[in-house]
C-alpha cells in the first residue's frame, strides 16, 4: 500500500481540536466515551501528537497521547489511526513523535499496556523501542495484555549509568 501522505495540524481555537481528537478516538471502537471526555480535558489537549489531513488540517487522521506518571515515566495512554489510513506508517510516525514529545519533556522511561492479540499496536509500538516485559491480567475471563517498556537511558554493559 501506498504511504498516506499526513501534515501537522491547525485548529482555529481548542475547542475545534477537542472535537477532532474526540472523533479520531471514536474510531478506536473500544474507548468508553467518559474516558474520551477526559482524555480533551484542557490540561491534556496539550498532551496529543496529532498527524492531519493535507487537504483538512483541522481533520485528524492519526493520534497518540503520552501523560507524565512519575517524574521520570511518562505513559502512552491513546494510539489510534483512523482505519481508512493504517497499514501506511502513521501510527508509527505519530508515536514517535508523542516518544519524542514526552523525552524533550524529561522522560527517562516510557511504558504502555496492549492486548496481547492487539498485533497492529503491538508491532508500532516495538518499532518504535518499547518492549514487552510482562503479560497481566484485566480481569476473569478477559484477554491478557503485555506491559510494555521504552527505557532511554538504560545503564552500559558495565553496569554503569552514563546518561549526562
Ligand atoms: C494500532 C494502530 C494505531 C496502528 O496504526 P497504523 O497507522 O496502521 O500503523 P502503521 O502503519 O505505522 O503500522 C502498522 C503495523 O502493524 C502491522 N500489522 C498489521 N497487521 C498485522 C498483523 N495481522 N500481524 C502483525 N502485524 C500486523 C503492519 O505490518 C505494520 O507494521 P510494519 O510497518 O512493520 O509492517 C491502528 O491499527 C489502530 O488505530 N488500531 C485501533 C486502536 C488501537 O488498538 N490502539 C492501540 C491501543 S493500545
Amino acid at each position: 500500500m501506498s504511504k498516506a501522505v499526513a501534515v501537522g495540524c491547525r485548529f482555529k481555537n481548542n475547542k475545534q481540536k477537542a472535537r477532532a481528537i474526540k472523533k479520531i478516538m471514536e474510531c478506536h471502537g473500544d474507548v468508553p466515551q467518559s474516558e474520551i471526555n477526559k482524555a480533551v480535558g484542557p490540561k491534556k489537549l496539550r498532551n496529543w501528537s496529532l498527524l492531519c489531513d493535507p487537504k483538512d488540517r483541522s481533520r485528524v487522521i492519526s493520534a497518540a497521547r503520552t501523560e507524565k506518571v512519575l517524574w521520570y515515566q511518562w505513559d502512552l495512554k491513546n494510539l489510534v489511526t483512523n482505519p481508512k489510513y493504517r497499514g501506511q506508517g502513521l501510527g508509527t510516525k505519530v508515536l514517535a513523535q508523542s516518544t519524542k514529545r514526552a523525552v524533550d519533556k524529561g522522560a527517562l522511561v516510557l511504558t504502555a499496556d496492549i492486548t496481547v492479540d492487539n498485533v497492529e499496536s503491538l508491532a508500532v509500538a516495538k518499532k518504535t523501542g518499547f518492549k514487552p516485559t510482562f503479560k497481566f491480567c484485566w480481569g476473569k475471563g478477559k484477554k491478557s495484555a503485555y506491559i510494555l517498556h521504552h527505557v532511554l537511558y538504560p545503564p552500559n554493559i558495565k553496569g554503569e549509568c552514563t546518561r549526562p
